[in-house]
């Protein structure tokens, strides 16, 4: 069951590939991506002038990873917010708002009452679901289901890429509805998301020195993560797994915010890990990351630094660096996430503890 594996986790985080393709099949169809069995029609999806993603936890990253390829591709304004936030404001909706309920066990408490809420107040509900037949998704207009598989670690890995990729067509699909995107733009972007399960399975065959790293970070007390654009919300979820996993303090951040704080953390020895975005895609951003390396660096911070392969600016700042494939900029999430939840779940084991149950976490969070 667990695959030769020690752990459900490990064997969930090698699915990954087989989750990304299991999502995405099927929904390019005759040049045009079919999000769900037609309960959203193109009419639907043209008449809305907002997006909200609401979830929890990994599931509520994934929102913040795909909120730039959405913005960018639809031009429509898109907020993520967290669900148990979301419930308890009074957020602006209506008829033209689609409320995208990200959760992978499609039970969480916060992320149903965000749902019933919405649609209190007539706002369209997408339910972006992993689990068949879930409260979620029978409380919403429609559905759009993951296809990672039963997701057994408590820490979500195969799950999360899945919703990411999931994210990304409701993202494709308003573009395609609105116009705001080419159909041969549409079919281009897609076929760069069928790309990615080869990705991953590439970063996969690479991870043991992310292993040995992982191993020697085992009595660090704390570390940090940085990033940029889409870069930002993989630091958030790397951050997330250590603590979860590891019990290790760890906090993510946008880079741009070190000077307004965070720096004040960044003392000899500490481990911090940077994600750095694409020399080609994005270069000033990347020039903007090297300098934050450097000034961290300067300051005594052991960097360990996720990288495309190739990036030579970036190796002299670099006391650890771990390769990642070049992909374009906002599907960069899905390979660098996966190093991220190798190096936890290596921490953690080499700490001695249980990677598929964190204390006093639990699979599916069914109360408020
Ligand atoms: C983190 C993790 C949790 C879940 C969150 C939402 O690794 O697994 O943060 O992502 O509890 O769960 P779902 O997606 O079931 O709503």
């Amino acid at each position: 069951e667990k695959g030769g594996h020690e752990y459900f986790m490990l064997k969930e985080i090698e699915e990954q590939p087989a989750a990304l393709a299991d999502t995405l099949r099927g929904h390019f169809v005759d040049g045009r991506i079919i999000l769900d069995e037609q309960r959203m029609t193109d009419q639907d999806l043209r008449d809305v002038d907002k997006v909200f993603v609401v979830a929890c936890g990994s599931a509520y990253h994934s929102g913040l990873v795909a909120k730039y390829a959405i913005e960018h591709w639809t031009r429509l304004p898109v907020e993520v917010e967290l669900a148990s936030e979301f419930r308890y404001r009074d957020p602006v909706l209506d008829r033209a708002t689609l409320v995208v309920a990200v959760s992978q066990s499609g039970e969480t408490a916060d992320t149903l009452e965000a749902v019933r809420h919405a649609r209190d107040q007539k706002a369209r509900v997408l339910a972006v679901c992993n689990t068949n037949g879930a409260q979620i998704p029978r409380e919403s207009d429609a559905v759009l289901y993951t296809h990672a598989g039963p997701e057994i670690g408590v820490a979500s890995t195969k799950a999360f890429l899945a919703q990411v990729a999931a994210n990304l067509m409701v993202g494709l699909a308003l573009a395609q509805a609105r116009g705001t995107k080419y159909p041969d733009e549409v079919a281009r972007e897609f076929r760069e998301l069928e790309a990615m399960p080869e990705a991953v399975a590439k970063v996969l065959g690479t991870v043991e020195r992310v292993r040995e790293l992982g191993r020697s970070l085992a009595d660090s007390k704390a570390v940090l993560f940085l990033g940029r654009h889409v870069g930002y919300p993989v630091a958030l979820e790397g951050a997330l797994k250590l603590k979860e996993l590891a019990y290790m303090h760890a906090e993510g951040f946008a880079a741009g915010e070190l000077k307004h704080g965070p720096i004040a953390l960044i003392e000899e020895g500490l481990p911090v890990v940077i994600v750095m975005p694409s020399p080609k895609g994005r270069a000033v951003l990347h020039a903007k990351m090297v300098s934050n390396i450097s000034e961290i660096q300067a300051r005594g911070a052991r960097t360990i630094v996720l990288a495309e392969e190739g990036d030579e600016t970036v190796a002299p700042f670099a006391d650890e660096l771990i390769e990642i494939p070049a992909v374009p900029t906002l599907l960069q999430p899905l390979v660098a996430t996966v190093p991220l939840q190798v190096l936890s779940a290596e921490i953690a084991r080499a700490r001695g503890y249980d990677v598929d149950k964190p204390r006093n976490l639990a699979k599916s969070v069914t109360v408020e």
